[in-house]
């Protein structure tokens, strides 16, 4: 049966700045905590740096042309803060702020929505100097780069989204080492991932105070859909599900942390860094919550076997993203998989959906990142891509059948619109709905691209 995508639903493409600008070094900009990591020797595939990237920076009309050209309704973009707050602090620069005010402008006068992330992980490379985000100051000056931005571009940006999957930042970025800035401590991730929930927290009545046009102001959270191995792995499930999902729902939607990740956590931290009112600074009512999902992970007690490296659907670093929970095992999954070597299951972003609609009642939710990486090449200018297509009519289905179950799901943004720079694997993995040549900077369409054209065209999803 096919399915008809109602009107109001909202059908949009995503990116990241670092991932696709380039122009590191141009327009008043300085490095952020993900410059330093990809120029440092072993940390990135082939050392591949976001120094060129897209070249969207330089390419902004042709792009906003071809999101014109596949019919989008919104487009996610994010704001890099050493480019509009270059070091992390003080007055904004006049450069940057003009790039985005072009896109944003661009956009509407496109008709499509702008929706921007002030957050997907370029920390200004000073403020990691000065300490990163285990360190409560983070927060403070993220609310400051949140309320001058908005200052500024916040007369026209219909969603504002703090974080992008703050779990990554912390816990891949401090826990596991494998993300920028590479550190591997787990009291250090744990300490980080607070402070990403209150610089959430700070930045949402800034926000508010700030726009001129009423946004929808948002979170944006990677869930990990962690399945049980067997009937003895509920305990692994449980504590994956408190590390990677309600150590962020928790205080945000339920102003509290989980009492199991506080328990699981206890040989690692002492939680000192929780100060007497963050939890009500954190918990600020949100208009819109951001889900993020590609994939699910099956886990079991390791019982002293040596937990598999990475089969977690993440690049292994030098510590675990896990602290506290290092025993817990994740399985191979099987087939099929993505170039990524995540499993495919569309039917899991249904159930998370309603799970979400179940547990945060009244919360609308948008799926603000989906999709795949395989392998194209173009033949003869034509990318047949009928992978990554499926790949996205079925979660798209999935998405709308949620909706048909009673979710509030609002819209879906696939990632990506172009092909990027996917953080450690750099280059070498292709998530876009274009493709992207890396040698001429050409762009073209991939098959994937034209479907999501026609289903954004006719709003039904064929059977
Ligand atoms: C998400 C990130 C995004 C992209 C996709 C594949 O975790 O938010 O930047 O890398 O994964």
């Amino acid at each position: 049966m096919s399915l008809r995508i109602p009107e109001d639903f909202t059908l949009g493409a995503a990116t990241a700045a670092y991932q696709i600008e380039g122009a590191a070094r141009e327009g008043g900009r300085t490095a952020s905590i993900w410059d330093t990591f990809s120029h440092t020797p072993g940390r990135t595939l082939d050392g591949d740096t976001g120094d060129v990237a897209a070249d969207h920076y330089h390419r902004l009309d042709t792009d906003l042309d071809l999101m014109a050209h596949l019919g989008l309704d919104a487009y996610r973009f994010s704001i890099a803060w050493p480019r509009v707050q270059p070091g992390g602090h003080g007055a904004l620069n006049p450069a940057g702020i003009a790039f985005y005010s072009r896109l944003v402008d661009g956009l509407l006068a496109r008709g499509i929505a702008p929706v921007a992330t002030l957050y997907h992980w370029d920390l200004p490379q000073e403020l990691e100097d000065a300490g990163g985000w285990p360190q409560r100051e983070t927060a403070v000056r993220f609310a400051e780069y949140a309320a001058r931005t908005v200052e500024v571009l916040g007369d026209r940006v219909a969603i504002w989204t703090t974080l992008n999957e703050p779990w990554c930042s912390a816990f891949l970025g401090y826990g596991s080492g494998a993300h920028a800035p590479g550190r591997a401590d787990g009291a250090s991730a744990l300490a980080a991932m607070h402070h990403l929930n209150l610089a959430h927290g700070l930045a949402v009545p800034e926000i508010r105070r700030a726009a001129r046009n009423s946004p929808q102001v948002s979170t944006t959270l990677n869930f990990h859909v962690a399945r049980p191995a067997d009937q003895d792995a509920d305990d692994a499930a449980r504590r994956i599900d408190a590390l990677a999902n309600r150590s962020f729902t928790g205080p945000i939607l339920d102003d509290r942390y989980p009492d199991d990740l506080v328990r699981d956590t206890a040989g690692v931290t002492d939680w000192a860094f929780v100060e007497d009112h963050d939890l009500a600074l954190i918990a600020q009512p949100i208009d819109l919550l951001g889900v993020n999902y590609y994939s699910t992970v099956t886990v079991r007690d390791s019982d002293g076997r040596a937990p598999r490296a990475a089969a977690d659907g993440h690049r292994a670093g030098a510590g675990s993203p896990w602290p506290g929970s290092e025993h817990v095992e994740f399985l191979p999954q099987p087939g099929p998989l993505t170039d990524m070597g995540w499993n495919i299951a569309p039917e899991a972003l249904e159930e998370l959906l309603l799970r979400l609609a179940a547990e945060h009642p009244g919360m609308p939710l948008l799926v603000t990142e989906n999709g795949a990486a395989f392998r194209d090449d173009p033949i003869a200018g034509h990318v047949l891509d009928p992978e990554r297509g499926d790949y996205i009519v079925s979660h798209l289905a999935a998405t709308v059948r949620a909706r048909t179950a009673g979710a509030d799901v609002r819209g879906y943004f696939a990632w990506s619109l172009l092909d990027n720079f996917e953080w450690g694997y750099g280059y070498s993995k292709r998530f876009g709905i274009v493709r992207v040549d890396y040698d001429t900077q050409e762009r073209i369409v991939k098959d994937s691209g034209r479907r999501y054209a026609e289903l954004i065209r006719s709003r039904i999803i064929p059977s």
